[in-house]
């Protein structure tokens, strides 16, 4: 479906290019590369927030590429051949796999186009003209925080933990962060990486866990909302109650949801809208030529370096926060990441009227 979706946009640009074409051969192009479609954020917040600003700078639509590889590394980097093969002037591309990335950075250079690294890092390449992100270790750090703060500082208690895809550089970052937190601290009875990030082999892991421990597990920490959501499933199905707390990330509408009723104990809220607009901005800069990659360096914003082991990256870093029922007003609903509307229906009504949410 998306595949179908990626070649229609580029058949789009091919057809509106021979209509145009002296206006093609100087309209910049960019295009965004995305890893996934199971996780929510990217085809709700991110891809919709960066083409918005792009167009808002005033970019046609036919001039802005999109391509979700939904966990493919091979499929993404046939997207980004085609991204470039149509005239794409910046690659923003948020890798599938942070190693074999690097082999797509270095075709783009070849071609003297720039690659911003889009959330998750590429690694291994000096062909990286920026990295726009958060802090990723420090949302570990406030997933194991909050789980410790939920399991009340109780002693020794058993915790199962269920990271990231092992080819995403930031799922590293998460699980180092909270393994700093955890170690000492708690027992962690079961550990586990999730190939692809997918809800599914989440769910079958913690199933598999809960099996082997004869269903006693004190908390659980889950990498993201979507790994969450299979962990709070196997549980349901497992007959354990009351549920233990289970962490989580991205701040999904079903996770905000999941907090409210009780069902998840924490999300980690990243800003999307700001990390996309930021990532357009550098995009359009370096497309239009308004920037050069050399310069992006001494860009206040790209203070930062991040090492991807081949080189020091400008990095902009944005902030995570930790989400719980007490703050999702003052938080995600604040920042207008989800109307009431969204959340407080069904299910949830009572415990928004209970938070005064609105
Ligand atoms: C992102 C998370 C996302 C996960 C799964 C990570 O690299 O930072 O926001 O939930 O990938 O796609």
């Amino acid at each position: 479906m998306r595949q179908i979706g990626w070649v229609v946009v580029a058949a789009a640009a091919v057809v509106s290019g021979a209509a145009c074409r002296r206006e093609a051969a100087t309209a910049p192009r960019v295009a965004l590369l995305l890893p996934e479609s199971k996780t929510a954020r990217y085809e709700t917040q991110d891809w919709p927030h960066f083409r918005a600003r792009l167009t808002a700078l005033g970019m046609k639509p036919d001039d802005i590429l999109y391509g979700n590889a939904n966990q493919d590394p091979l499929a993404q980097r046939t997207q980004a051949e085609a991204a470039l093969a149509n005239g794409a002037r910046v690659l923003v591309l948020d890798p599938v796999d942070s190693d074999a990335a690097a082999a797509v950075a270095d075709l783009a250079r070849a071609r003297g186009v720039p690659v911003v690294a889009y959330d998750r890092l590429i690694k291994g390449t000096d062909a990286v003209t920026a990295y726009i992100s958060f802090d990723n270790e420090r949302v570990g750090r406030l997933q194991a925080e909050g789980l410790l703060r939920a399991l009340g500082g109780r002693a020794g208690a058993s915790v199962v933990m269920i990271n990231g895809s092992p080819t995403d550089n930031n799922a590293g970052m998460f699980k180092r962060g909270a393994h700093a937190v955890l170690d000492g601290k708690v027992t962690v009875t079961r550990e586990y990486d999730t190939p692809d990030w997918s809800p599914d082999k989440a769910q079958a892991q913690m199933q598999q866990a809960l099996t082997a421990l004869g269903n006693k597990v004190d908390g659980v920490y889950a990498a993201n909302d979507g790994t969450a959501g299979g962990v709070i499933a196997a549980l349901k199905a497992a007959g354990v109650s009351p549920l233990p707390p289970v962490t989580g990330q991205d701040a999904e509408l079903a996770a905000i949801q999941r907090i409210l009723v009780g069902e998840q104990a924490l999300t980690v809220y990243k800003a999307i809208r700001p990390e996309a607009e930021a990532a357009a901005e550098l995009a359009f800069r370096l497309a239009t030529g308004a920037l050069a990659p050399a310069a992006v360096a001494n860009e206040p914003a790209y203070r930062a370096r991040v090492d991807n082991g081949r080189a020091r990256v400008p990095a902009l870093l944005l902030e995570p926060v930790v989400v719980t029922r007490a703050n999702v007003k003052d938080t995600v609903i604040k920042d207008g990441f989800w109307k009431t509307a969204d959340v407080c229906s069904g299910d949830t009504a009572a415990a928004c009227r209970e938070l005064g949410i609105p």
